[in-house]
């Protein structure tokens, strides 16, 4: 974006954008909800699940999550599944559970065991695995998990894992194999669209995140990317920014429906 476009609307920075601080979020009720009840899921030492569809907020969510968890209890270790092999999942557990990773999983489970033997007792610090886009996990490579996550040690679970992913890890964790890692799972979150309302407040908020004083955009304009954008907030970050970029080079200081208009067209030419 350039700086025209930024001044034009009062902006320090450009609005719309993935990369949004965890302390700068917008309160969306439902992703709060689903922040606290997987913090609780973790804090019974448990396994939690969120999933939606593409672009609903759930990598957001697990950031927040990872934020609420304090450093002084929890080992995080976040993980992006894009087809990871069994391979890269030993590493990665090893990893969470800051173990050297090694070449077979019995080997490494026997590490783990003898880590969490002594380290339970001194600093009792809980390894916790995000696993992101875990609809794309190859089944035998999740069913690895269920070793881990049953795995009591003075009675205690040692690692909790929260699953988040689009809606077919649903029925990957419904397959008989995923059956033990499925039980570890205490709750499962979903994160609906935003209503029309819940759209302009967040349009708004996010324009105030990025410095401007009031919202360029118009009723209408908000309403017709609501009706483009179904309360997807991917979908309304990218139209809002377009508009806001169509605006601009029209030298105009409100974003009006014929602006979202166009900004879909340029998106999704048909
Ligand atoms: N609470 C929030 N406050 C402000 N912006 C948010 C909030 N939640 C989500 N967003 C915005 O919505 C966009 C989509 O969210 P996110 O990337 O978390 O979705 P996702 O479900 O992980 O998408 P994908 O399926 O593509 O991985 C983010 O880039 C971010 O800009
Ligand atoms: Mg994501």
């Amino acid at each position: 974006m350039t700086r025209d476009f930024k001044s034009t609307f009062g902006c320090h920075s450009t609005p719309f954008t993935r990369e949004i601080r965890v302390d700068e979020l917008h309160d969306i009720v439902f992703h709060l909800a689903a922040r606290d009840n997987i913090v609780r899921a973790i804090e019974k030492r448990m396994s939690a699940a969120l999933i939606s569809g593409p672009g609903s907020g759930k990598s957001t969510v697990v950031r927040s999550v990872i934020a609420r968890l304090p450093e002084a209890r929890y080992i995080t270790h976040y993980v992006k599944c894009a087809d990871i092999g069994k391979r890269d999942m030993y590493r990665e557990i090893a990893c969470a559970c800051t173990v050297q990773s090694t070449g077979s999983f019995p080997k490494l489970l026997r590490r783990i065991q003898e880590k969490f033997e002594s380290s339970l007792a001194d600093s009792g610090r809980r390894p916790v695995l995000f696993l992101d886009e875990a609809h794309e996990l190859r089944p035998e490579v999740l069913s690895m998990l269920r070793v881990l996550t049953n795995f009591e040690m003075d009675s205690k679970l040692v690692l909790s894992v929260v699953l988040a992913g689009q809606v077919p890890l649903a029925k990957l964790l419904s397959q008989d194999d995923q059956i033990p890692i499925a039980r570890r799972i205490i709750h499962y979150a979903t994160l609906r669209p935003l209503s029309r309302d819940e759209t302009a407040k967040y349009v708004e908020y996010r324009m105030g995140a990025a410095g401007a004083k009031s919202s360029p955009f118009d009723d209408a304009s908000l309403d017709a990317i609501y009706e483009i954008a179904r309360g997807n907030l991917r979908i309304i970050d990218n139209l809002a920014l377009e508009s806001l970029e169509l605006a601009s080079a029209a030298k105009l200081k409100v974003v009006s429906a014929q602006h979202v208009a166009a900004a879909r067209r340029a998106q999704w030419p048909s």
